[in-house]
């Protein structure tokens, strides 16, 4: 499988969760713009048969570097940033649950779950879009997850998807977060407000908003159906630093906020 592929069938996967994000990139074209996409994110265990570790080889194969790593502490996550090597596909940010800084409820939960993986589901990189490889969840292991790490929640529900592409402002007819938030809002779409509208600054060299994770209605171990969140979009304008090279990292404190994206709304 090429990169060209890869992204084809993910982005494939990603509007069937996410049925906004076909209408967020139709709105864009159809205000005069080419969509061009700057990354996409991925959510995993770490410790797992699905860890960064496990998943790495995929996305070199795919014609990737890593050129960066970071660390959320208060998130419990690591994660990596991938460049294209030639391609003028998007970056790649592959983030992992440190579970085992988790409560010893939450660090049961997840290894319950990584125990089910079988690892021959690792093999090919169609592993990104594979989903849950474990049980549905008890509707009351969700809730106990959501109190300690909505991550883990979310990770616990869905499995391997991409968790939300984001859209370069840098290539749109007016490369300004405000634009883009104005014509999201005027369409009706709700925006992530954690830490304001925009995340970043011109100063930071990376400025991000993100929408509000669409919702579907999943059936728990239970037998219960309640709405959850799935993925978002998020958009991203970078800046060039004093050398005048285009910024090519994340910003921890940015992406704190656009984590939001995929807690539950209360409605
Ligand atoms: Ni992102």
């Amino acid at each position: 499988m090429n990169s060209q592929q890869f992204f084809e069938a993910l982005w494939q996967d990603y509007t069937r969760l996410t049925p906004q994000a076909a209408t967020i990139q139709q709105l864009f074209r159809d205000d005069g713009n080419s969509i061009v996409n700057d990354h996409v994110a991925f959510r995993t265990f770490a410790d797992s048969a699905i860890s960064l570790e496990q998943l790495e080889p995929h996305i070199l194969g795919l014609g990737y570097d890593c050129f960066d790593e970071y660390r959320f502490a208060e998130k419990h996550l690591r994660a990596r940033a991938y460049l294209p090597r030639e391609s003028l596909q998007p970056r790649i940010f592959l983030s992992e649950l440190l579970w085992a800084e988790l409560s010893g409820e939450s660090q049961q939960l997840c290894k319950a779950f990584i125990d089910q993986i079988d690892p021959n589901c690792v093999t090919n990189a169609e592993v990104f879009w594979i989903g849950r490889l474990w049980a549905m969840p008890h509707w009351s292991d969700y809730q106990s997850l959501l109190m300690e790490s909505e991550y883990a929640a979310w990770l616990s529900i869905h499995g391997l998807h991409a968790n939300h592409f984001t859209i370069s402002v840098n290539v749109l007819k007016d490369d300004s977060l405000n634009y883009v938030n104005d014509l999201l809002r005027a369409a009706g779409f709700a925006l992530n407000t954690s830490g304001g509208l925009v995340k970043g600054t011109p100063l930071s060299l990376l400025e991000q908003s993100a929408t509000l994770a669409d919702e579907t209605m999943l059936t728990f171990a239970d037998g219960d159906q309640h709405v959850v969140p799935t993925c978002y979009y998020e958009f991203a304008k970078r800046y060039r630093d004093d050398s005048g090279k285009l910024y090519q990292g994340f910003v921890a404190d940015n992406a704190n906020h656009i984590f939001h994206s995929t807690d539950r709304q209360l409605h």
